[in-house]
């Protein structure tokens, strides 16, 4: 579906981290079930979405912090990064009441915008092998599958991932 949503992207700015961390909380928790256990959820979300962290990612330049609204109500936000030379869609999670009506294509297009803008080829990312609603979504807008990765991330877990890129 195209966007007919009224979508506005804006930085996320300090202020913003609290929320940002609350609605990735309730994003993982109506994704994430089922394809990764609850601790790998809780480990995760306090290691990536802690304030801390977050306010250590605004004040890296080689990260970006967007967010997408919907008539003023925060809906979904996307992160992305200069990772071992490359440019990364590093994030990318949309609230559940308005997954597919286009809000992640709008990200994924002002993300990769950033990347082209800059001078890289392409844009990649890393999503569970399992979540295949996302994997279908990239495909969508035109990512397609590199590599699939097994990364150790501490404390016992790990990430079983496919790298895909999208060429710019
Ligand atoms: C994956 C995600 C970022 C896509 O954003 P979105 O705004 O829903 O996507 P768009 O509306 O731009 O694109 C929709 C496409 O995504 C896929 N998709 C999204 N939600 C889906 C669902 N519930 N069931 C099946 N396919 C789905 C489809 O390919 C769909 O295309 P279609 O509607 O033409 O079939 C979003 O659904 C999301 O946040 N999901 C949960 C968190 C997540 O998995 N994030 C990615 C981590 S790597």
């Amino acid at each position: 579906m195209s966007c007919s949503l009224n979508i506005e992207i804006r930085p996320v700015t300090p202020p913003d981290v609290p929320a940002i961390s609350l609605l990735a909380r309730e994003i993982w928790q109506a994704t994430y079930p089922g394809i990764i256990t609850q601790d790998q959820i809780d480990f995760m979300l306090e290691q990536r979405y802690g304030h801390e962290r977050l306010y250590d990612d605004l004040e890296d330049a080689d990260k970006w912090l967007d967010q997408a609204f919907q008539d003023g109500r925060r809906v979904g936000f996307a992160f992305s990064e200069i990772y071992k030379g490359e440019f990364k869609l590093d994030k990318l999670y949309i609230h559940p009441d308005v997954q597919r009506k286009g809000v992640g294509g709008e990200l994924i297009a002002h993300v990769a915008a950033r990347a082209k803008k800059l001078g890289y080829p392409c844009v990649i990312l890393a999503v569970n092998k399992r979540n295949e609603k996302a994997i279908g979504s990239y495909k969508k807008y035109g990512f397609v599958v590199r590599e699939a990765i097994v990364d150790d991330i501490g404390r016992g877990f790990v990430m079983d991932d496919y790298v895909m890129e999208k060429k710019l």
